[in-house]
This record gives C-alpha cells, structure tokens and sequence, in this order.
C-alpha cells in the first residue's frame, strides 16, 4: 500500500505495518509515515472520544494513555507506537462499569461542554499511575496541561482528588 504526500515532490511513501493493543485488543493496521495516533484514532479507527482541540500539543484534549503514560496524541506519530499498548477514553470502562475516574467526574459535575473531558480523564488516570496526586496543588500542577474553557477546574479538582485512592486500587488490579 503507498499514498502521495504533499511534501515528496508526487514521490509514493509506502504505508508501514504498525500493531497496537488498542483498548485491549490487537489491531495491525498499515499507516502513513506522516499519521498522527490522534488522527489515526478519530478518522480511521472511529475513536473520537479523543478530542482535537489545538492540534499542536497545547490544549491537552487530545490525551491518551501509551503504555499506561499520558501523552498528547497530536504530537505523536502512529508508528511511533508500534507494538505499545494505547488506551483511550472509550477503553477506560470494564463493561458497565465506570473507570472511578470517569464516575467520579459524573459525581461531582466535573465537566460543562464536556470537550475537554475524555483528556481530562486520561490525564487524570496517568497521573495517579506516575504515582502523583498527592494533594491539590500537586493534582493542580500535573493537570496544567489539560486547559478547559468552560473553567470547570474546582469540580475537576475535587473529582480527581477523591477518585485518586480508587484509581490506585483498579490499576493495581489490572492496568488497562
Ligand atoms: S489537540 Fe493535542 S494538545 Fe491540543
Ligand atoms: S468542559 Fe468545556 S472545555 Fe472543559
């Protein structure tokens, strides 16, 4: 398989074989070179609980979790992430049941657009796995990357906060 990039001069750049184990199910795709893992997410996956906001690593509505670490999907490159394991808002759940993370941004109305939110969540799963959010100013620190217009931050804040000990005890139980 091979696609024409604005940038070749009309030359073909083969796709290349990438694999994930993407919300806990392998996926072997062929991707461009050029492919973000954020657009591969939305446009070709259909995942679009991943949000684009900047698309140049500003906003945070992009993130997702790449082997348990939060990264910024528009700045990363989909066959950068060749044999990793990538989890994305929609894969947060186990069936019916809520992450903790996520119940608790229902719980305490952590959200008003809700467009920043599934980064936001994200976010605040890696940061409990970094072994961080360890009071609000730390919580307040690590989060600064996730911006929400709506100024939701105090419910996000507290949510985060009290889902943090049970975030703890389900990736203890099996990370995903
Ligand atoms: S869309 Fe990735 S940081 Fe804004
Ligand atoms: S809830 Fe609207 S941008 Fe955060």
């Amino acid at each position: 398989m091979s696609a024409r990039h604005p940038c070749t001069g009309g030359g073909g750049i083969a796709a290349r074989p990438v694999t994930l184990e993407l919300n806990g199910q392998h996926r072997s795709l062929d991707v461009e070179p050029w492919t973000t893992l954020l657009d591969l997410l939305r446009e070709r996956l259909g995942l679009t609980g991943t949000k684009k906001g900047c698309d140049h690593g500003q906003c945070g509505a992009c993130t997702v979790l790449v082997d348990g670490k939060r990264i910024n999907a528009c700045l990363a490159l989909a066959v950068m992430c060749d044999g990793k394991r990538v989890t994305t808002i929609e894969g947060l759940a186990r069936g019916d049941q809520l992450h903790p993370m996520q119940a608790a941004f229902v719980s305490h109305d952590a959200f008003q657009c809700g467009y920043c939110t599934p980064g936001q969540i994200c976010s605040a799963v890696g940061l409990v796995a970094e072994g961080r959010a360890q009071g609000r100013d730390d919580i307040r620190e690590q989060m600064s990357g996730n911006i929400c217009r709506c100024g939701a931050y105090p419910n996000i804040l507290a949510a985060i906060e009290e889902a943090a000990p049970q975030t703890r005890a389900w990736l203890e139980e099996g990370e995903r």
